[in-house]
């Protein structure tokens, strides 16, 4: 068997909702092509009777979910979410993430910071040896003064480009916009985010640093692994 990317971020969602999802649970839903799948087949236990609150990442996941029955609420419904599922763009060998190619990275980690258990679903693409080697690092940030927050991302060692979408800068749910932000690697995730969270105009990072518990990883031979479980497996 092998599958091709699609058929991975289903597998990998549709485990996740399996391993981590329980009847009464406070639940975030994430944002992307994989967290799509993760939202339906959580919309399948909700018409199998699962009583469960969902806060949403994005416009996007709370339209979707919405239309497929779940209940939708206001992250300041609730006082903590239970578990998290979303996807990531980068993932190293010690769970630090890149998010944000999505577009959502703001409520993503306001919605983390509230989360228990942060569970990340993702397929063996996004797996780095280190940060910022694939994907670039989304920064969200005003559009007030917007030219002068990129010079002072680029002075980090980065080349920053301001996301488009249709000929036009990107705009985010919260009204921003994002600078996709190249750097060759990112050899010091917490000093770099230490960095950029100074920098005037800056929202918020696509560095999510020891934010995940688990991250399941699933590949074209139909296998998902626990990073989480091979990690314990390596200290014992
Ligand atoms: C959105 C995100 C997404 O989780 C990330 O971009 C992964 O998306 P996909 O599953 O479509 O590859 O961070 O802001």
């Amino acid at each position: 068997m092998v599958l091709d990317a699609n058929a991975m971020k289903k597998l990998v969602a549709e485990e996740a909702v399996k391993r981590y999802v329980k009847d009464g649970m406070n639940v975030g839903l994430g944002t992307g092509s994989t967290a799509k799948f993760m939202i339906e087949k959580i919309g399948e236990l909700v018409k199998q009777g699962y009583n469960l609150t969902c806060a949403a990442t994005s416009v996007q996941s709370e339209e979707l979910a919405k239309s497929l029955g779940i209940k939708v609420v206001d992250i300041d419904e609730i006082g903590h979410l239970d578990i998290t599922i979303d996807g990531a763009d980068e993932v190293d060998p010690d769970m630090q993430l890149i998010k944000g190619l999505g577009g959502a990275l703001l409520r993503e980690k306001i919605v983390a910071a509230a989360t228990v258990r942060e569970i990340i679903i993702t397929d063996e693409s996004k797996l780095v040896e280190k940060l910022g080697t694939k994907a670039p690092l989304p920064v969200e940030v005003l559009r007030f003064g917007h030219e002068h927050t990129k010079y002072a991302l680029e002075r980090q060692g980065c080349k920053a480009e301001l996301r488009m979408r249709d000929g036009k800068p990107f705009i985010t749910d919260s009204g921003n916009y994002i600078y996709d932000c190249k750097f060759e690697s990112i050899e010091k995730p917490f000093f770099l985010e230490s960095r950029i969270d100074v920098i005037p105009g800056v929202v918020e990072n696509g560095l999510f640093l020891n934010t995940a518990v688990d991250v399941l990883v699933s590949r074209p031979d139909g296998t998902v692994e626990s990073m989480a479980e091979r990690k314990s497996g390596e200290d014992a």
